[in-house]
C-alpha cells in the first residue's frame, strides 16, 4: 500500500504534491495524473517490469550468444581479457563483421589500419563495419557520439589516453578515466561495448580493479597460443549467469565455433592407464574433459609435479590426501597431470577424477572406458558434494558413458539413473575400491 500520492507529469515524470495545469519542468499542458491513476513509466512495482522483455542482440557466434544468455543487451559493456596473441582482436573483428543491427565501430589503438585490413582480408571478412585507428579518448568519443554505433569495440582500453589525466596510457588513472567515460557515453546511447583488456603477469586483467566493477560482463579468453582450441569463459555477468563457456577453434580463417565440444575433446582419447573422463562445468553447459596422468619413478631426491590446465598446488594436496587417507605413496614418483583441451580447470569437483587418474597411472591399470567421475576431496579423504550434478551426468549419458562415481551427498532425480550405473562414494577409498578392487586396502 502506498503511504502518499503525488501528481506526476506523464510526459517527463515531474512530481508535484498538488495538481498543476502546466508542468513547470517540461511545459506540457494538462499532463498531470494522480499517482496510481494513469500510465507512470517511472515508478511501479518491480514485478511489473517483468513483461518488458529484454531484447538480445546477436554477436554472430551462436556459442558466444549462448554463453551471454542469448546475446548482448543494449548498453551492455563487456570486458574481454586474455594473453597476448590468443585471438582477442580476431574474435572481435569477426563479431563486428557478423553483427547485423545498426552501425558498428571498431576502434584500434594497437594496430594500424593496414595491419587490420590485412588481417580482415585473411579472415575473409566483408568489412562493412567502420574502422578507426585512435588512442585519444576525446576524439574517439566525438566519433562515437556522431556515429551512434549499436556496437563499439575498443582494442584495447590500455592504449587510450584522455586530456583530463596527466599520466601515460595504460596507467591506473588513465584506464579508469577512459573506461568510465566510454561507459557513460555508451549507456546513454544504448551502445553495446567490447573493451579489450590486456593481462598482467599473473594472467589477470591489467590495470585498476575498478575496471572490473564498471563493466557489466567480464569474459576471459583462454587457451594455449600453440594449440588451436580457445575458450571464452563468463567470469561476471550482470545480465545472466556466470561460469558459461563457448569453445572455439583457431584456424587460418580465424575463429570457428565448436558446436559439440565434448565430442571434440574426447575424439582422440586412448583408453589406457591414467585416463579418466571428468564432466567439467561452472555454469549450465557441461563439457567432458579427459584427465591424463603419467607417474614414473623419480630420478631426483625431490620428485617433480607438473600440471597443465590444473592448479599444481591442488595436485600436491590431492597427492597428500592419497598418501595419508588411502595409503597410496607417491613421494618417490614424478607426477605429470594434463587436462586435455586447454580449459583451465579451477573447480574442486575435478579432485576425484584427478586422484583416480593418478592412481590409475601409478598401478598401471585403466579405469573402465565408460566411466566418469567427479567430486571434491576434503583433507580427511571425504568426497564432498558439488554443484550441477544433474548437468554433468546428463552430458555423460549423452555421450554414452555408463558408469559414474559421484559424491554420496549428490541428490539425483530417478530418471537420470536409468542406463547409468551410479556409485555414490563417501570416501576416496571407496572410489578406489570401485575402480581398482583391493589394490589400496
Ligand atoms: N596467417 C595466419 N594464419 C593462421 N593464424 C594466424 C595467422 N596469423 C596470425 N594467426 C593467429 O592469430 C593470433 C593473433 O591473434 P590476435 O591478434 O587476434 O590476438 P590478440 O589476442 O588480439 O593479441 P594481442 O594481445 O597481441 O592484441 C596468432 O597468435 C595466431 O594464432
Ligand atoms: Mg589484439
Amino acid at each position: 500500500m502506498r503511504r502518499y500520492k503525488d501528481f506526476i507529469c506523464k510526459e517527463c515524470g515531474y512530481r508535484s504534491p498538488k495538481w498543476l495545469g502546466r508542468c513547470p519542468s517540461c511545459g506540457s499542458w494538462d499532463s498531470f495524473n494522480e499517482e496510481g491513476e494513469g500510465p507512470f513509466p517511472l515508478v511501479k512495482p518491480l514485478k511489473e517490469f517483468n513483461g518488458e522483455k529484454v531484447r538480445r542482440l546477436k554477436t554472430g557466434f551462436k556459442n558466444l550468444d549462448e554463453a551471454l544468455n542469448g546475446g548482448l543487451v543494449e548498453g551492455q559493456v563487456v570486458l574481454i581479457f586474455g594473453e597476448p596473441g590468443i585471438g582477442k582482436s580476431t574474435l572481435l573483428l569477426q563479431v563486428c563483421d557478423r553483427f547485423s543491427e545498426g552501425e558498428v565501430l571498431y576502434v584500434s589503438g594497437e594496430e594500424s589500419k593496414e595491419q587490420v585490413y590485412l588481417r580482415a582480408r585473411r579472415l575473409n571478412l566483408k568489412g562493412d563495419f567502420l574502422f578507426l585507428a585512435q588512442t585519444h579518448l576525446e576524439s574517439l568519443l566525438e566519433t562515437v557520439l556522431e556515429v551512434k554505433p549499436k556496437l563499439l569495440v575498443i582494442d584495447s582500453v590500455q592504449t587510450l589516453h584522455s586530456d583530463r589525466v596527466e599520466s601515460s596510457p595504460g596507467s591506473v588513472s588513465q584506464v579508469r578515466e577512459c573506461s568510465f567515460r566510454i561507459v557513460e557515453v555508451c549507456k546513454e546511447l544504448g551502445t553495446c561495448v567490447f573493451l579489450v583488456g590486456q593481462v598482467n603477469k599473473e594472467g589477470n586483467v591489467a590495470g585498476p580493479k575498478v575496471l572490473e566493477h564498471v563493466v557489466d560482463t567480464l569474459l576471459s579468453f583462454e587457451g594455449e597460443r600453440q594449440n588451436f582450441y580457445r575458450v571464452v569463459k563468463v567470469i561476471k555477468n550482470r545480465f545472466g549467469s556466470t561460469g558459461e563457456i563457448g569453445v572455439f577453434k583457431m584456424g587460418e580463417r580465424g575463429l570457428e565455433e565448436v558446436p559439440e565440444p565434448s565430442e571434440f575433446f574426447l575424439k582422440e582419447r586412448l583408453h589406457q592407464p591414467g585416463s579418466v573422463v571428468y564432466p567439467y562445468t561452472e555454469g549450465s553447459k557441461p563439457l567432458l574433459l579427459e584427465v591424463q596422468s603419467l607417474v614414473l619413478p623419480s630420478l631426483y631426491s625431490s620428485p617433480q609435479r607438473r600440471t597443465y590446465c590444473f592448479d599444481p598446488n591442488r595436485l600436491v594436496m590431492i597427492l597428500a590426501i592419497l598418501e595419508k587417507r588411502a595409503k597410496v605413496f607417491l613421494r618417490d614418483q614424478d607426477v605429470f597431470l594434463n587436462v586435455v583441451g586447454g580449459v583451465e580447470v579451477r573447480e574442486p569437483s575435478a579432485d576425484l577424477s584427478v586422484a583416480l587418474s593418478v592412481v590409475s597411472a601409478k598401478v598401471d591399470k585403466a579405469v573402465p572406458e565408460d566411466l566418469i567421475a567427479f567430486g571434491e576431496l576434503g583433507l580427511g579423504g571425504e568426497v564432498r558434494a558439488v554443484h550441477f550434478c544433474e548437468y554433468r551426468l546428463m552430458e555423460a549419458k549423452r555421450f554414452g558413458f555408463k558408469k559414474a562415481i559421484i559424491p554420496k551427498g549428490c541428490e539425483l532425480p530417478e530418471e537420470l539413473k536409468e542406463g547409468l550405473e551410479i556409485f555414490k562414494v563417501r570416501h576416496i577409498k571407496e572410489a578406489l575400491e570401485v575402480c581398482f578392487e583391493g589394490i589400496n586396502s
